[in-house]
């Protein structure tokens, strides 16, 4: 299965941080965002990956390539730990890189690598959303796509107060964390939401989503939201969601960029104490 990393919208929210920089390439403790979302894609199992880029985000491209003048300073200076992490960077996967000119919304940006992926059922990964969890994410979904045989989207319980910030699903619980798609609804009211079951940034889904991306009319902030061809393709299809066990950062949000650095940094023996020195400090001080 290819997938696909839609890396070139504004990220609006991140601001000034992503007037010139792309927030795919904010760093979580010493590793950009969007290397934690390629990694996720190659530990389960896939390794032809489509990143959807645009203006500005050559940095990612740089990322992963070749490094050929740092790669030689390492290597006259027989740094070979450091040699070998920035090398294997460059050889994780064969990424491919396509460009949105225009940030014309997720279905959009999606609908540009349409050429790469063919007729394939392929896997979505947003770039700006990293998960933590035992077994990958994006593999969790593809275990349950072999079984449905439909498109996938992962999903997961939140407040009834934060539905307002996610696509939320109406479904029918149909086995253990396993749903079935009735109806999909972009940012509702607390009072219009049809669950609290959020969409995460992970999705498995037929090429049978380009006709219907074709057929989507620019919604909210006039741009073509993947939720509006999503129904669409319910009308052709079955789509499935599925609650994955993991926990997901959405770095498009400045507090959980901050929580994921702290949580992420409270697992690694090197920051541990010092860490939970200073914070016991602070929150003493308060
Ligand atoms: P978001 O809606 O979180 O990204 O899209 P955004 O538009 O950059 O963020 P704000 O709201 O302005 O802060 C989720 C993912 O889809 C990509 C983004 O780069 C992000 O990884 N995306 C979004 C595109 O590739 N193209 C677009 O037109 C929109």
């Amino acid at each position: 299965m290819k997938a696909v990393i839609p890396a070139a919208g504004l990220g609006t929210r991140f601001l000034p941080m992503t007037k010139n920089s792309p927030k795919e390439m904010l760093p979580i403790i010493d590793k950009p965002a969007i290397q934690y979302v390629v990694e996720e894609a190659v530990n389960s199992g896939i390794n032809d990956i489509v990143i959807v880029t645009g203006r500005g985000k050559e940095v990612i491209e740089n990322h992963f390539d070749i490094a050929y003048e740092l790669e030689k300073i390492l290597e006259e200076r027989n740094d070979k730990e450091k040699l070998e992490e920035v090398r294997k960077i460059s050889e994780i996967a064969e990424i491919f890189y396509v460009r949105q000119k225009m940030p014309l919304g997720l279905g959009h940006a999606i609908y540009v690598a349409k050429k790469h992926i063919d007729n394939e059922t392929f896997a979505v990964l947003l770039g700006d959303d990293i998960i933590v969890a035992e077994e990958p994410c994006t593999k969790q979904i593809m275990k349950i796509y072999e079984k449905y045989n439909a498109s996938i989207i992962a999903v997961q319980e939140v407040e009834r107060k934060d539905v307002t910030k996610y696509g939320i699903i109406e479904c029918e619980e149909l086995d253990d964390g396993v749903y079935k798609i009735k109806n999909l609804v972009e940012k509702p009211s607390m009072h219009e939401a049809p669950s609290n079951l959020a969409v995460m940034g992970r999705y498995i889904l037929t090429p049978s989503i380009f006709e219907c991306i074709e057929k989507t009319k620019p919604g909210k902030n006039n741009e073509i939201q993947l939720t509006d061809a999503l129904n669409l393709l319910l009308k052709k299809e079955d789509i499935y969601a599925y609650k994955f066990k993991g926990k997901r950062y959405d770095l498009g949000d400045k507090f959980d960029w901050l929580r994921i650095n702290i949580e992420l940094a409270l697992q690694r023996e090197e920051f541990k104490q010092k860490l939970m020195e200073l914070i016991r400090k602070i929150a003493s001080e308060e």
